[in-house]
């Protein structure tokens, strides 16, 4: 029988829904023992990118060392090529987890992610230019002086040092040409000559580095970082004895330095670990990337709303969804907005002219929340890799997390938290995630600021 609800046009029946539901579950759904499993493969993965160079989840010494002390002060620039947008930032830090900040958002366009990167780099140079004009007074760089200026590029990179970073590849979908292979640092110090900003690059840092550094800043008990955003991520402290691959470096065995581990990349290529569907494999393939971020690409919020529209087409395909209706825009590869809110019916009128029935929005809300608890469980397991190589779970720790899908998708945190506990037991509540600082903004403030006091130490 149909309800009102359902209108003229021939729709799924709340039963027909329940029953792909449960198709659905069994496909996305992580066991705790499938999950163990993954933890072990990614400890692993984790101890060979810190024993050899150049692995496939690269664990990237960033020559960041030690946590802040609280006596980083001063007026920081800082520049911030994420994901999806350029930030440009002043902090001063106030001392003692106290900072201020003033910033401006730039939208990247999708030329902008796969034109010349030199390009790429001369639009922050001109944005930063523009900031500097604007908000900062007369006078307050003096002629000839210039102000020291974090570059938060969340890509991996290769360092040899704090204020040089060799793109290994691009990930989220960026391409920008003659780039990869390169020291992004040099090419931003370039592009910041040609146009005259008084800035000079202190340090380059990674993201999670960042808020890892930040979230250290305000809670000490702080001992991992994880970006969910359009891409994702962590970092943590490791001693610099046990990076066996910068032994050679002569670096004191007892430092701490940050690791940036770009565990996006884990299982990618031979794909072993990871349970990838068929929406999985399709994402893959055509994506810039093919076989690369395998992790990333079931996680982040570039891929999920894609996930979910595939989902959403397959049973357009078999029939079962907005018969007789014309669905040609949502059948459009990344129409689908990971924020998007499905369950609006107006999301789906005004998006993709399409007409919804309750119960089938009820069922895109819990596809959705399939997907997403899919996502949070397998971090857990990236999370979980990395407690048990530190030794962690005994004395518990804090996890900064920040990103778009941390921050805004219902519920995230505690499928994050209920996959800890699926893991470790109960043990697994000694592990929580919070709403870290600005990692990209403020941490990289506080790093820019901690490279100049060991310079002034002459430690570097
Ligand atoms: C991608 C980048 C990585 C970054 C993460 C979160 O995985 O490769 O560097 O930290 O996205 O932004």
């Amino acid at each position: 029988t149909r309800t009102q609800d359902e209108g003229d046009l021939p729709h799924a029946t709340k039963k027909t829904m329940a029953d792909h539901l449960r198709k659905y579950e069994t496909i996305f759904t992580l066991t705790p023992q499938r999950m163990r499993i993954v933890v072990e493969a990614f400890k692993e993965t984790l101890e060979l990118g810190l024993e050899k160079p150049k692995q496939v989840v690269p664990m990237i010494p960033t020559f960041v060392f030690d946590w802040p002390t609280g006596e980083e002060t001063g007026d920081f620039l800082a520049v911030d090529l994420g994901g999806t947008n350029l930030r440009v930032c002043l902090v001063t830090l106030q001392g003692n987890g106290k900072f201020e900040i003033t910033q401006s958002k730039y939208r990247l366009t999708e030329e902008q992610k796969q034109e010349d990167g030199q390009k790429l780099f001369d639009f922050c140079a001109e944005c930063l230019k523009t900031f500097i004009d604007t908000n900062l007074g007369e006078g307050t760089v003096k002629e000839g002086e210039k102000l020291p200026l974090g570059f938060t590029f969340s890509y991996p990179c290769s360092q040899e040092r704090i204020d040089h970073g060799e793109l290994i590849r691009w990930t989220k979908g960026f391409g920008a040409t003659n780039t990869e292979g390169r020291d992004v640092a040099a090419m931003f110090r370039e592009s910041l000559k040609t146009h005259n900003v008084p800035a000079e690059l202190t340090a380059i840092i990674n993201d999670t580095t960042g808020t890892l550094i930040a979230s250290s800043y305000v809670n000490p008990r702080t001992r991992i970082a994880v970006i969910f955003g359009t891409g994702c991520n962590a970092a943590y402290m490791e001693r610099v004895g046990d990076i066996p691959k910068i032994k050679n470096l002569g670096i004191d065995d007892e430092a701490q330095m940050a690791i940036n581990c770009e565990w996006g990349a884990f299982d990618s290529f031979e794909h072993e670990h990871l349970p990838r569907t068929k929406y999985d494999q399709i994402i893959d393939e055509t994506s810039n990337k093919p076989g690369e971020q395998a992790f990333e690409k079931l996680i982040s919020g570039r891929y999920l709303g894609e996930i979910l529209r595939l989902v959403i087409c397959e049973l357009i395909d078999e029939g079962v969804l907005f018969l007789g209706q014309n669905t040609y825009k949502i059948e459009t590869a990344y129409a689908f907005d990971t924020a998007g809110t499905v369950d609006d019916h107006r999301y789906f009128t005004h998006f993709f002219a399409l007409e919804t029935t309750l119960a089938e929005r009820q069922f895109f809300r819990a596809l959705a929340k399939l997907v997403g608890r899919r996502a949070a469980r397998l971090s857990a397991c990236g999370i979980a890799a990395i407690v048990s190589r530190m030794g962690y779970l005994e004395e518990g720790c804090s996890v900064g997390a920040d990103g778009s899908l941390y921050n805004k998708y219902p519920g995230f945190a505690d499928r994050v938290h209920e996959g800890l506990q699926d893991i470790f037991g109960d043990k697994g509540r000694n592990i929580v995630t919070y709403h870290a600082e600005d990692g990209s903004g403020v941490g990289s403030a506080i790093i820019a600021s901690m490279t100049k006091i060991r310079k002034d130490k002459g430690l570097y």
